[in-house]
């Protein structure tokens, strides 16, 4: 099959399958909601969706525990709802991303059932043990969700490594019968005409625990060349690799115009600059604006002609961008669209979080009420260590998780139009003014916007080709760029601020058309607070 790179001109929208759309009563996101909402994901003009993970899972970590791969969980549907989504959505030209999960598994896997009982098992090794004695692990390495990363099973008198929660052990990449039959089902889902694939934490799959290396092993790019050759190149898939190990150089590995490993991968560079050095997310400093700049920048310069960029603010791991870096008080409309300007006149193909596009803020709940097994966790292990309650629920409603993972919010009905029944997560108070109704009713609302950024991208080449080049570099509230092709520029400035910010530019700069802005009131050598724009000539 033709290889066709259809990625580099698209646009793809991530869906947090379970908070989505509920069309049960049962509270709970699912397929057949999906379906239902399809028409204003073709609206919004996206090519794709990104479905976070649907699969037979115990939700131990909201699905992205898998304990049958070709199999999809009661919770979201049938086999039968997933070929009706993949028709449905091919009708309106969207293609269906599904998420690969391939570094660890749910211990409720046949797999690991079966391997933990006996040391002779061939599934035995699939996964990742080592001998100790009980009590004593084997090293002293921490699991991303707390706690150590062995867990003892007395069955074999072995510890299995697992780098998120117990019930996620790692799997064996190092064993070629697990290789071939994560190849086999690859190739079953491409069979089933999915689009393409985004890989879970696909750089930390070639761990070598004995010498604490988790991401980025020396056998990773081995063992990604071989999985591309025996399942994504044989069809004109889109593929996205999760790395937060990444820096430009890997990056370039990963997504070599040659196709031979995977189209792009998640970098995380701009997302861990608010956070203290050498510390966790948790540990919260101001934003670094003119770092978040040379940062983005320097991606951009360096994937040039030798690789490609993802584009994103948001997904289902990290806080609400307009409550992050914007600001989701009175500016929030502005600051929203100011983001989404800066992002997108990028090279690279962008992802939209669901309800990004409506401006959509950070949850500011009780510890009750939130969900998720990483920031619960969190919670506990802080208080024990004696950190102030204050400051744990200050870390938690920045950057916790479920931020992101509160309902999409439909309608100001109730339950934010998201369910008949009680979601399994509370929704946004908010969502009476912040919602899609409302949005698609106001020709000026964020939404639009989007739609209009999404067809601009789709009708200039420039957005794809052209060449980046920073402006205002030092500036400490303006973020401005350039973007050349042989005949044309694109220019993007933008007030990253709620107060005026002053510049000096050449006056050329402005020449050609606006092709997009968020602020009419246009002044001299003044951006108003999160004004954004774009020139093309
Ligand atoms: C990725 C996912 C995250 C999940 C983790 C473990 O980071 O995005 O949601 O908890 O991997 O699978
Ligand atoms: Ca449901």
């Amino acid at each position: 099959m033709e290889r066709t790179n259809w990625w580099k001109n698209a646009v793809i929208y991530e869906i947090y399958s379970r908070s989505f759309q509920d069309s049960n009563g049962d509270g709970i996101g699912d397929l057949q909601g999906i379906i239902r909402r399809l028409d204003y994901l073709q609206k919004l003009g996206i090519d794709a969706i990104w479905l976070t993970p649907v699969y037979r899972s115990p939700q131990d970590d909201n699905g992205y525990d898998i304990s049958d791969y070709q199999d999809i969980d009661p919770m979201f549907g049938s086999m039968e709802d997933m070929e009706e989504l993949i028709r449905e959505a091919g009708k309106r030209n969207i293609r269906v991303i599904m998420d690969l999960v391939l570094n660890h598994s749910s211990d409720e896997h046949p797999w690991f059932l079966e391997a933990k009982k006996s040391r002779t098992h061939p599934y035995h090794d699939y996964y990742v043990w080592r001998d100790g004695e009980e009590g004593t692990p084997p090293n002293e390495m921490r699991a991303a969700f707390g706690g150590s990363a062995w867990e003892w099973v007395p069955e074999v008198k072995q510890y299995y490594f697992h780098q998120f929660s117990v019930k996620q052990p790692d799997l064996n990449w190092e064993n070629p019968a697990l290789r071939q039959e994560i190849y086999r089902m690859i190739r079953w889902w491409m069979e089933k005409g999915v689009g393409g694939f985004r890989l879970d934490v696909i750089d930390q799959i070639a761990k070598e625990p004995d010498r604490r290396i988790t991401a980025n092993g020396p056998r990773l790019h081995e063992f990604i060349r071989e999985m591309s050759r025996e399942t994504f190149q044989k069809g004109d898939l889109v593929t996205v690799g999760e790395a937060w190990g990444a820096d430009p150089g890997i990056a370039r590995r990963f997504s070599s115009p040659d196709g031979s490993e995977l189209s792009m991968v998640f970098q995380f560079g701009h997302m861990v600059l608010d956070q203290k050095p050498g510390g966790e997310k948790w540990d919260l400093a101001p934003l670094d604006f003119v770092q978040l700049k040379k940062v983005l920048g320097k991606w951009q310069k360096e994937l040039y002609g030798s690789g490609w960029n993802s584009l994103f603010w948001n997904n289902h791991d990290l806080p609400r961008i307009v409550s992050r870096w914007g600001n989701d008080g009175i500016y929030r409309e502005k600051s929203a669209k100011m983001l989404a300007t800066v992002l997108y006149g990028m090279q690279g193909t962008p992802y939209i979080y669901q309800g990004e596009e409506l401006g959509m803020t950070n949850a500011s709940y009780e510890i009750w009420d939130y969900r998720d097994i990483e920031l619960l966790n969190l919670y506990k292990e802080r208080l024990e260590k004696g950190y102030p309650e204050e400051e744990v629920m200050r870390s938690i409603h920045a950057k916790g998780r479920d931020n992101a993972r509160t309902p999409m919010q439909w309608s100001d009905g109730p339950q934010a139009g998201f369910t008949s029944g009680e979601p399994w997560i509370k929704v946004n108070p908010n969502y009476t003014t912040v919602n899609a109704e409302a949005a698609l009713a106001d020709p000026d609302s964020v939404f639009y916007y989007y739609q209009k950024l999404i067809a601009l991208r789709k009708q200039y080449d420039i957005f794809r080709d052209g060449q980046y080049e920073a402006v205002l570099e030092d500036h400490g509230q303006i973020f401005a760029y350039i973007r050349r092709t042989a005949e044309h520029r694109l220019f993007v400035l933008a007030n990253f601020s709620d107060s005026e910010a002053e510049y000096e530019l050449p006056a050329e700069l402005f020449e050609g058309t606006c092709l997009i802005g968020n602020d009419s009131h246009l002044r001299t050598n003044v951006l108003n607070p999160y004004q954004a724009m774009m020139y093309y000539r």
